[in-house]
C-alpha cells in the first residue's frame, strides 16, 4: 500500500479537574475524554523523495514543521530510520473540519492519524501501547485521539483507563471562528487564581486520580444514561475563561436557556457543548442558538458520541 485515508475524530471533555502542578511544568489532570462524530480527514501518500510536506485545506493551520501531524511524522522518521531509508518520506494532507483552536483536540488527532497511518505505511506493526508512547512525546491529548471511545485520562492526560463506550448520544457544539483561546494561558491563568488549592503530596494526587473511577460521572456512564451524564459535566478551567471570554458565557447561558440536558465547555475552550435528548432536539436547539445569536461567525454542528478513534476509511 502507497497511500491511507484516515478519519480522524475530535474530542469533548465530560470532566476536567486540575489536582496539582508536575514538575515537568504541566498539571495533574483527572479527565474523562469523549471521541465525537466530527473528524478531519488525512490523506498520507508515501513520497518518492525524503521529505515530510503538508498540506491543509485550512487558511489558519500552518503547513511548515510546526504543524503536530509535521512533527508526528518528524518523530517517526527519527525513531525508525531504517523504515524511514526504505520507505522514503510522506505526503499529509488534512481535510479539516474540525474549528481550531477550540479544546476539540483538532491538531492532536491529526497527529494520532499520522503515527496510525506511518505505522501501516512502514509497515511497522507498533501496539496500540507503543502508539500512545510516542503520542505522549507530542500532546497531551494524542494517546487518547488514538483509540478513542471514552476514557479516563490522568497524569498530564497521557495516562489512559478505557470505559464503556456511549453511541448515539447527540451533542450540539458551537464555536465563534474568529475566537480562540491560547490552551498555556488557561492553564497559567487557573495555577495563578486556584494554584493555592492544588495537592502537593504524591499520595493525595493517587487518591484524587483514583477517586474518580467510582465517582458521580463514571457510574453516569456505566449507567450510559444521557441525562445522569448531562447533570455530572465539570470543567475547572470554565472558572478562568467564562469570565474572561463573556461570550463564552453567553453560549453557556444560551444553550442552557433551550433546555438541553446539560452544557460545558470543552477542554479549554472557547467551544461549548450542549448534551440532548434525541438528533431531533439537537437539531432544534441548533436552530435556537442561531435565532437567539444570528452571528455569522458562530459555528453549530450537529453531531454524536462515538466509540472509536482514528479509523482508516481507504487505502491504496
Ligand atoms: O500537551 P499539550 O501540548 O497539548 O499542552 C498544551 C499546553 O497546555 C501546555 O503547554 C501546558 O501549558 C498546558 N497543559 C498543562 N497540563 C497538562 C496539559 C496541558 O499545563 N496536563
Amino acid at each position: 500500500m502507497r497511500s491511507y485515508t484516515l478519519i480522524a475524530p475530535a474530542k469533548i471533555n465530560l470532566h476536567l479537574e486540575i489536582i496539582g502542578d508536575r514538575p515537568d511544568g504541566y498539571h495533574e489532570l483527572v479527565m474523562i475524554l469523549q471521541s465525537i462524530d466530527l473528524a478531519d480527514e488525512i490523506y498520507l501518500q508515501a513520497s518518492d523523495t525524503d521529505t515530510i510536506h503538508v498540506r491543509c485545506n485550512h487558511p489558519e493551520v500552518p503547513v511548515d514543521k510546526s504543524n503536530i501531524a509535521y512533527k508526528a511524522a518528524a518523530l517517526m522518521a527519527t525513531e525508525f530510520p531504517t523504515a524511514y531509508g526504505k520507505y522514503g518520506g510522506v505526503n499529509i494532507t488534512i481535510n479539516k473540519r474540525i474549528p481550531v483552536a477550540a479544546g476539540l483536540a483538532g491538531g492532536s488527532t491529526n497527529a494520532a492519524a499520522v503515527l496510525v497511518g506511518i505505522d501501516l505505511l512502514w509497515k511497522l506493526g507498533l501496539t496500540q501501547s507503543e502508539l500512545e508512547e510516542l503520542g505522549a512525546q507530542l500532546g497531551s491529548d494524542v494517546p487518547f485521539c488514538i483509540a478513542g471511545g471514552t476514557a479516563i485520562a490522568t497524569g498530564r492526560g497521557e495516562q489512559l483507563s478505557p470505559l464503556p463506550s456511549l453511541d448515539n448520544i447527540y451533542i450540539v457544539l458551537a464555536k465563534y471562528r474568529s475566537l480562540a483561546i491560547s490552551t498555556p494561558w488557561a492553564y497559567k491563568t487557573y495555577r495563578e487564581q486556584f494554584g493555592d488549592t492544588y495537592l502537593r503530596d504524591t499520595d493525595s494526587l493517587s487518591a484524587r486520580a483514583a477517586a474518580i473511577h467510582s465517582g458521580p460521572i463514571v457510574q453516569a456512564i456505566l449507567h450510559k444514561d444521557a441525562t445522569e451524564i448531562a447533570q455530572k459535566l465539570h470543567n475547572d478551567l470554565e472558572r478562568v475563561v467564562l469570565p474572561a471570554y463573556p461570550q463564552v458565557l453567553q453560549l453557556r447561558e444560551t444553550y442552557a436557556s433551550t433546555g438541553v440536558l446539560g452544557t460545558m465547555m470543552s477542554g479549554s475552550g472557547p467551544s461549548v457543548f450542549a448534551i440532548c435528548e434525541s438528533q431531533q432536539q439537537a437539531e432544534q436547539v441548533k436552530l435556537r442558538i442561531r435565532e437567539t445569536i444570528p452571528d455569522e461567525d458562530l459555528e453549530l454542528f450537529v453531531t454524536r458520541m462515538i466509540s472509536h478513534g482514528i479509523q482508516v476509511a481507504s487505502s491504496v
